[in-house]
């Protein structure tokens, strides 16, 4: 039963249903507020809009809580790997061991490029950025799996979802090797998701490791490495509808090709204000390059008139603290001594993280460090360049926006995306 709300404009009242989910704040459904008023509802950056139903992703931003399908993120990051938690936010269950291994085993066969994709790669000059051939790649791929365009039943929807999270991280090492101008490698079955990622990224043509060269050679995977990238993969898996979701949502609500739509996700990604800030994170710790600066960065970051800002701090949703942030930093400091972590760096994060958690600008907005704040340190140790972070970003989410996509094609009453405006032109 929902409860009813009543506005009144002018001396008429109007009156409307007030939806509850499981959890969560209640939402007021305006739906015929147009046809009953007149009016529209005019909310920029949709900070009080609930744009559809879902089941997938729940946050509290008071309260720095995160679950998939109803699991604590802290319980998911701790016992389970990546591709189980794909299971889950795919199935909406957690997987048994023996469809863990049939779900592990599908993404290994589906990891391979059509050689005619790999092509593509070529033509892309060596100073492109790695997003920029990400997206253009996954747009490719709906034209060799034309067929997606009509998902019908759930095997397809599964397929066609299976096929693009498994192939993300080969085009993500294909778009690594382009830039550094060395020939790419394919996959091996053998390996486990993420560790096939850092091989497909470090082996030599013909896929040989090798131990012990210099720091410049390609190393052998370590299962500490391993873990740590599979820790991040999880915690960026789903995050609800922020801005790249949203932008998946509402290509997918025009009935385009499922691989078109992440790959607007991709593009809408890739902003700094969103999955870009892990890039820029090290880029500004880069720049203030030493304690002493920190100060002078802080009061930048404080001035209104400078557009300067702190990246990795701040978030729409979370007022209290990023519970990604959390566990990633409680990772930094366990692996240390195991990564060889960049001191110089960490150096900065900690005095600014300290200086802005007791400074009253950022106490008053609730600026807190975000996910994007410790992710760039581990990655940098991983031996991952940072052009490439938001990649990384890529890789974990695709499971997000594809069961995002899944979850709008099976609702039978969603509609096209189209907001209104308030015209103030001539
Ligand atoms: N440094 C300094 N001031 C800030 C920052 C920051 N990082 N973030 C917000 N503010 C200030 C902002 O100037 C405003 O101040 P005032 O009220 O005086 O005008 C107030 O805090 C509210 O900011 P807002 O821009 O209205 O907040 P928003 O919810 O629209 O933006 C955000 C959220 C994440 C875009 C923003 O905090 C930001 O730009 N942060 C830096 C970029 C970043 O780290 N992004 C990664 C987000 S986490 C990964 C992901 O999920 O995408």
């Amino acid at each position: 039963m929902s409860d009813i709300a009543t506005i009144k404009i002018g001396n008429k009242t109007y009156k409307y249903p007030v939806l509850k989910g499981s959890r969560g704040p209640k939402v007021l459904d305006i739906r015929t507020f147009y046809k009953d008023t007149g009016m529209f509802t005019y909310d920029p950056g949709f900070t009080s809009t609930a744009s559809c139903k879902s089941d997938i992703t729940f946050i509290n931003g008071e309260k720095g809580e995160l679950r998939y399908r109803g699991y604590p993120i802290e319980e998911l990051a701790e016992k389970y790997n990546y591709i189980e938690v794909c299971y889950l936010l795919l199935n909406g269950n957690l997987p048994s061991k023996n469809e863990a291994l049939v779900f592990d085993n599908e993404l290994r066969h589906r990891a391979f490029i059509d050689e005619g994709l790999r092509k593509l790669f070529d033509s892309f000059p060596r100073t492109a950025h790695p997003m920029a051939m990400l997206s253009s790649a996954v747009s490719a791929l709906s034209a060799f799996y034309f067929d997606h365009l009509n998902v019908k039943d759930d095997k397809d929807f599964k397929e066609m979802a299976a096929r693009i999270i498994a192939k993300i991280p080969t085009l993500t090492a294909f778009a690594y090797r382009r830039v550094l101008g060395i020939p790419i490698i394919q996959p091996d079955i053998d390996r486990y998701f993420t560790e096939n990622f850092l091989y497909m990224m470090r082996a030599y043509p013909g896929g040989k490791m090798h131990r012990n060269i210099g720091k410049k050679a390609p190393r052998e995977i370590s299962k500490i490495e391993i873990k740590a990238l599979d820790t991040i993969f999880t915690l960026h898996a789903d995050h609800e509808q922020n801005a790249s979701t949203t932008t998946v949502r509402t290509v997918a609500s025009t009935g385009a090709h499922p691989y078109a739509a992440i790959s607007a996700g991709i593009n809408a990604l890739w902003g700094r204000a969103h999955g870009g800030a892990n890039e820029s994170v090290i880029s500004q710790l880069e720049l203030i390059g030493n304690i002493k600066n920190v100060d002078k960065y802080i009061k930048k970051a404080k001035d209104p008139d400078d557009f300067f800002r702190l990246m990795g701090f701040g978030h729409r949703v979370y007022k209290s603290f990023d519970p990604r942030a959390k566990i990633l930093k409680k990772l930094q400091d366990q692996l240390k001594d195991e990564l060889n972590l960049d001191s110089k760096l960490l150096e900065i994060a900690h005095k600014i993280e300290e200086i802005a958690l007791n400074d009253e600008y950022f106490i008053k907005r609730n600026l807190y460090p975000n996910i994007d704040f410790y992710s760039g340190v581990i990655l940098t140790s991983l031996g991952i360049p940072r052009n490439l972070f938001t990649a990384i970003f890529v890789i974990g989410r695709t499971v997000g926006w594809i069961s995002q996509w899944m979850e709008l094609k099976k609702d039978k009453k969603a509609k096209i995306a189209r907001p209104r405006q308030l015209y103030t032109g001539a």
